[in-house]
């Protein structure tokens, strides 16, 4: 009997065992699912630091470099005007210190220098009122505008101070006017014209054209036979700053003109862009949609 009791005691006790190793089984792999599924977040939210860390480099690395460009333009912009400032006073000194000891003729040159050192300083400061005010988002206010009168009235006036210039203007009479901001059409002429007068030979012929294209633009050219622009930096030419690395140094700008035409003529619903020609130089086209009501909007 004793015997009995104590084999059923010693299976119970054994069964008591095995059910107690399923459960403690069962709690382990329990245990090794929560370990994996808490190692599984914490990759993941490891990865997700790592990634936002990543950004938070790069985003550090932009503003980096944001604040190079704007010490470097800050710097550029200084100089400019110091160069401007410096001729002007130096002019206006010199006629009025040497008085009547200054011949007429020498006299008048200075004043010419001074005059177009104020000219340049006032364009180069519209220049940047404008790329602040459309950077700003400003809306151009745009009209019906005869484009062959603004060009022919541009070249005018430009030849007028640059008798040695030859300004060729092929605009026909019968174009279409343009919806535009005649102002702003004027001033990118001024840039492309500047740039005409800094980069090609003194004295090579500069060409004016405009002609309908397609049904619902006028494209507008400036033609020229100087260096050139090279292919892999024809896009770049129009950003901020930007000056070609066959441009010498010593011939002054600030790599704004071209950024500002393309705004200009973006603002303006149009596209420009660079090509070569064929006997060399540059032709830089720019479009502006027709004004589709004519002269009576
Ligand atoms: N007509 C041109 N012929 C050759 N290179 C040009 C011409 N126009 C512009 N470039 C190049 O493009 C660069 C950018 O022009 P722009 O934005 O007007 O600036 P900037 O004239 O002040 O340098 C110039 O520095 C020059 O290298
Ligand atoms: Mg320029």
């Amino acid at each position: 009997m004793i015997q009995d009791q104590t084999r059923r005691k010693e299976a119970y006790i054994v069964m008591d065992a095995g059910g107690r190793i399923e459960e403690a089984n069962a709690e382990a792999a329990r245990l090794r699912r929560a370990r994996d599924d808490l190692e599984q977040r914490v990759r993941e939210r490891t990865a997700a630091l790592e990634a936002s860390n990543q950004q938070k480099d790069r985003l550090v690395e932009e503003l980096r470099r944001a604040n190079e460009a704007k010490d470097e333009f800050l710097g550029l912009l200084s100089h400019e005007l110091r160069t401007s400032m410096t001729l002007i006073y130096g002019g206006v000194q010199a006629v009025r210190r040497m008085g009547d000891r200054i011949g007429t003729q020498e006299a008048a040159s200075l004043m010419e220098n001074v005059e177009q050192e104020t000219d340049a300083m006032y364009r180069m400061i519209e220049d940047l009122l404008n790329l602040a005010r459309l950077e700003l988002g400003e809306q151009l206010t745009t009209e019906p505008v005869l484009v062959q009168h603004v060009i022919r009235r541009f070249a005018r006036s430009f030849g007028e101070s640059r008798p040695k210039q030859e300004i060729v203007v092929d605009v026909p009479d019968d174009l279409e006017p343009a919806l535009a901001e005649a102002t702003y059409v004027e001033q990118v002429l001024r840039n492309l014209m500047s740039n005409v007068e800094k980069y090609a030979p003194p004295e090579s012929p500069v060409e004016l054209r405009a002609a309908r294209n397609g049904g619902t633009e006028i494209l507008i050219s400036v033609l020229d036979r100087g260096p050139g622009i090279p292919e892999e930096e024809r896009d770049a030419v129009f950003e901020r700053f930007y000056r070609s690395r066959q441009t010498p140094k010593r011939v002054r700008g600030m790599g704004m003109g071209l950024t500002v035409c393309k705004r200009l003529v973006e603002a303006q619903r149009g596209r420009i862009w660079l090509a070569p020609r064929d006997q060399g130089g540059l032709e830089v086209s720019f479009t502006l949609p027709v004004a589709l009501n004519g002269l009576g909007n």
